[in-house]
């Protein structure tokens, strides 16, 4: 007798339709140490990391969730070995160029946070075009932070706000949360409700630091690639039993 694994599509029963985050952030860590464990080079980490992220993706749009951002690749990255970075680019564009017309189908719409022009010019164009085939679709928001930084966000947006103050297009009171936040890379995108990190490590690593003002933190000690639905279920569980305050009594 065969044991069909269980294929948890539909939401688990015990999860609340209606109290489910509208947007997940995740802090995708742990490729490294993965591979290691298993006597690997740490590229077949992030190999192993690309697909825990395609099921992520696959299982937020089954479940309901409306975003999902995944951080791929920090400013602070690029200190890494040159071969490790090498692989990462190539992996990412080859990634995007693979799965782009099963994104253009099942409604994804893909967008990207970070400074791309610092991108190599080929992943640039993979990024370009992803963009462009999937900017009609209205399901999942699907962000891909790469080649970023919070405080480089924050920033970008205070320098542009500055520029339209200098030509007189707004005053300087005028400006506020509102008008902030359409100057950052995720403008239109709710904040993260929850943000999940893998492989135990406690910091936001220049994550997300403007929009992560009141995300719920959820840290599971599981390396990414082995991040799967079961592991995804758990992570919702524990949202749904936090109480959300908001600094209200
Ligand atoms: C996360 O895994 C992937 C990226 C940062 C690109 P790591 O590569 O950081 O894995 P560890 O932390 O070394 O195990
Ligand atoms: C955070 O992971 C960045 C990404 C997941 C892309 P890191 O492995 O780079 O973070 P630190 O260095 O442990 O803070
Ligand atoms: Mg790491």
């Amino acid at each position: 007798m065969t044991v069909k694994p269980i294929v948890l599509q539909d939401l688990p029963a015990d999860l609340e339709r209606e109290r489910l985050p509208r947007h997940v952030a995740v802090i995708m860590d742990g490729n490294g140490r993965w591979a290691k464990l298993q006597g690997l080079p740490r590229m077949m980490g992030h190999r192993r990391g690309v697909d825990a992220l395609k099921d992520l993706l696959r299982c937020c749009k089954d479940w309901g969730i409306e975003a999902l951002t995944a951080y791929a690749f920090s400013t602070e990255n690029w200190s890494r070995p040159l071969q490790e970075v090498d692989f990462l680019m190539t992996l990412f564009e080859r990634m995007l160029g693979r799965e782009l017309r099963e994104m253009v189908q099942e409604n994804v719409q893909i967008q990207f946070a970070g400074n791309l022009k610092a991108l190599p010019r080929s992943l640039q164009g993979a990024i370009a075009e992803s963009v462009a085939a999937t900017q009609n679709n209205r399901g999942i928001r699907f962000t891909v932070a790469m080649n970023y930084s919070g405080r480089q966000e924050i920033l970008q947006a205070t320098r542009a706000i500055a520029h339209q103050v200098q030509q007189g297009l707004i005053q300087p009171d005028e400006i506020d949360e509102a008008v902030f936040e359409r100057h950052l890379y995720t403008a239109g995108v709710c904040d993260p409700d929850l943000l999940i990190r893998t492989s135990g490590e406690m910091r936001i690593s220049n994550f997300l630091l403007w929009q992560m003002a009141y995300a719920e933190i959820y840290i599971t000690e599981t390396l990414w690639p082995d991040f799967d639905r079961a592991e995804f279920h758990r992570a919702l569980c524990a949202y749904q039993q936090r109480e959300r305050r908001f600094g209200r009594v």
